[in-house]
């Protein structure tokens, strides 16, 4: 079993080697945090955002999509506080002229804390063996409890000193913790500035030239194209409360601290709902689709103990509620989705700047209210990785080879099946194209003739591929093909004419109501 970090090393290579995902640029040297999806990585997204697509807008009757533009007005992100308050702390070192985020070095110094914690755990278990209780272990270890004082001290100092805003006393922490920057070794930092994450640039003659409107930001999040179509939708598509908006779109933020690879990126995608509730009913709502949302995830396959809910203590001053759903990456559990219960902030922001009315009329209660929100927000690249990276695995084989194995959800898989001639003549190749002329309506199919059976069987099992289907001789006279199950590898015979019911039966929409 490789170590967390060799493990995510070959997760990035594996998604290169084999067409998944490309650094941007990459013939000159890169963009930071820029990825591009290649043939097979596009199938992968392109089918989570079906998944969504259809559990969020197919299968409900109130909610529907839009997509709106990336360009949107700048006053728009002056009412939703990005302009003022969508901030991360940074900090220089002198020496190296490096940036870093504040709360990143501390964060990530707590976590060096954690590690120790983990190691002592690892070393005890070396010597308890299944005898060894981790709860007591960390509970009574003096060694382990003195990291977890130090780790408690600095969480409770960190915490009200972000929530202040207090930016000297950050850099007080940095220094009193001694954090040295990781490639000058030098304790040789800068203040602590706050630096905007919205990429803004000059648009030039945008019609109203009042306070700073000829900048144009790239949006740093999708929500706003839906709360400022709230009318537009509510009264064309006659909407009524409770109702969801629902739209899947590109986002960009200038992370300062870009890494682990899709996982933060400056450019990315996001899968976001708002639903539009009677205010009082929002805490309900909440529940519900913390709940729902939940239920999506695991309708996928994966365990349920590689996902858990993060509640917030600290509320956003307009939540009234808020959770992440968070996933087991290969460095840890991290933020997957968020949901989040935001009041009427948005709307009755958007109210006060525009100066129009964004309210609904509730014919039941017979009066006009500004509705409560209820977001839930997830990153394609985020549920790509997720997915991926624990589909991604070395299985030993009975005969002691090794396979690698992508064992994809079969509803998201780029390729449904592989369609293989045994050998590249006697009519096989052709059997196996009249196959797929019958099947390429319905599925994604490859077809591949290249190389042993069981080498092309490897391929099709490192790219997440469900099922090979072989024509061999046998076909030819009795119009029969070999299915063989990716993580099974069980083979069964079956008619061509059964094809197509077998793949549609094996390879259904996951139902998540
Ligand atoms: N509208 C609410 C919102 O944008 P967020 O927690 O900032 O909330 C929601 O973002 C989700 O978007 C996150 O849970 C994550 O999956 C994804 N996301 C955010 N920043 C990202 C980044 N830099 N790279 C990739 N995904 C990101």
């Amino acid at each position: 079993m490789p170590n967390q970090e060799d493990f995510f090393k070959k997760v990035v290579s594996h998604a290169k080697e084999y067409g998944f995902i490309f650094p941007s640029s990459e013939i000159y040297d890169g963009l930071a945090a820029v990825y591009d999806y290649g043939q097979l990585g596009t199938e992968l997204k392109n089918n989570i955002k079906q998944y969504w697509w259809r559990a969020m807008v197919q299968y409900h009757e109130n909610i529907v999509g839009i997509d709106s533009a990336i360009f949107m007005h700048p006053r728009i992100w002056k009412a939703s506080g990005h302009v003022d308050a969508f901030n991360d702390p940074l900090i220089d070192n002198r020496d190296s002229k490096k940036r870093y985020r504040a709360d990143v070095l501390i964060e990530d110094h707590i976590a060096k804390i954690e590690d120790k914690i983990n190691k002592e755990c690892d070393k005890a278990h070396k010597r308890f063996g299944e005898a060894f209780d981790r709860q007591q272990f960390v509970s009574t270890n003096a060694r382990v409890l003195e990291h977890q004082r130090q780790i408690d001290e600095i969480h409770s100092r960190y915490s009200e000193l972000m929530n202040a805003g207090d930016l000297a006393g950050l850099k007080q922490l940095i220094l009193d913790l001694g954090i040295v920057c990781p490639v000058s070794g030098t304790r040789n930092w800068t203040d602590v500035r706050q630096f905007n994450l919205m990429f803004s640039m000059k648009g030039g003659n945008i019609g109203d030239r009042s306070d700073d409107s000829d900048t144009l930001y790239l949006r740093p999040e999708t929500a706003q194209g839906i709360f400022v179509n709230f009318l537009n939708v509510q009264k064309s598509g006659r909407m009524k409360i409770p109702f969801g908006i629902a739209q899947i779109g590109k986002a960009f933020r200038n992370e300062i601290v870009a890494r682990q690879f899709i996982f933060r990126m400056r450019e990315f995608e996001q899968m976001e709902m708002q639903f539009f509730v009677r205010p009082g009913t929002e805490l309900e709502w909440f529940r519900h689709w913390k709940e729902e949302r939940l239920r999506w995830h695991l309708a996928l396959g994966i365990p349920a103990e590689k996902y858990r809910y993060h509640d917030h203590e600290k509320l956003a001053h307009y939540a009234n509620a808020a959770t992440d759903i968070e996933f087991e990456f290969p460095f840890g559990f991290k933020e997957l989705e968020g949901i989040h219960s935001r009041t009427d902030f948005d709307l009755s922001r958007h109210s006060e700047f525009s100066g129009k009315k964004l309210q609904y009329f509730d014919s039941e209660l017979g009066e006009s209210y500004t509705p409560y929100v209820i977001e839930t927000s997830i990153g394609v690249d985020r549920t790509f990785l997720a997915i991926f990276s624990h589909a991604l695995r070395d299985e030993v084989l009975p005969d002691g080879s090794v396979r690698t194995l992508l064992s994809l959800p079969p509803v998201l898989a780029p390729y449904k099946a592989a369609v293989l001639p045994l050998v590249k003549k006697d009519g096989m190749p052709e059997k196996a194209r009249q196959i797929i002329d019958t099947l390429k309506y319905d599925f994604m199919l490859q077809y591949d003739e290249k190389d042993a059976v069981g080498r092309r069987y490897r391929r099709q099992d490192a790219i997440g591929t469900p099922y090979c289907i072989t024509v061999d001789s046998d076909t030819l006279t009795d119009d029969t093909v070999t299915v063989r199950d990716r993580d099974t590898m069980q083979q069964q015979r079956i008619p061509i004419q059964g094809l197509s019911d077998f793949l549609h039966q094996h390879i259904q929409p996951i139902h998540v109501e």
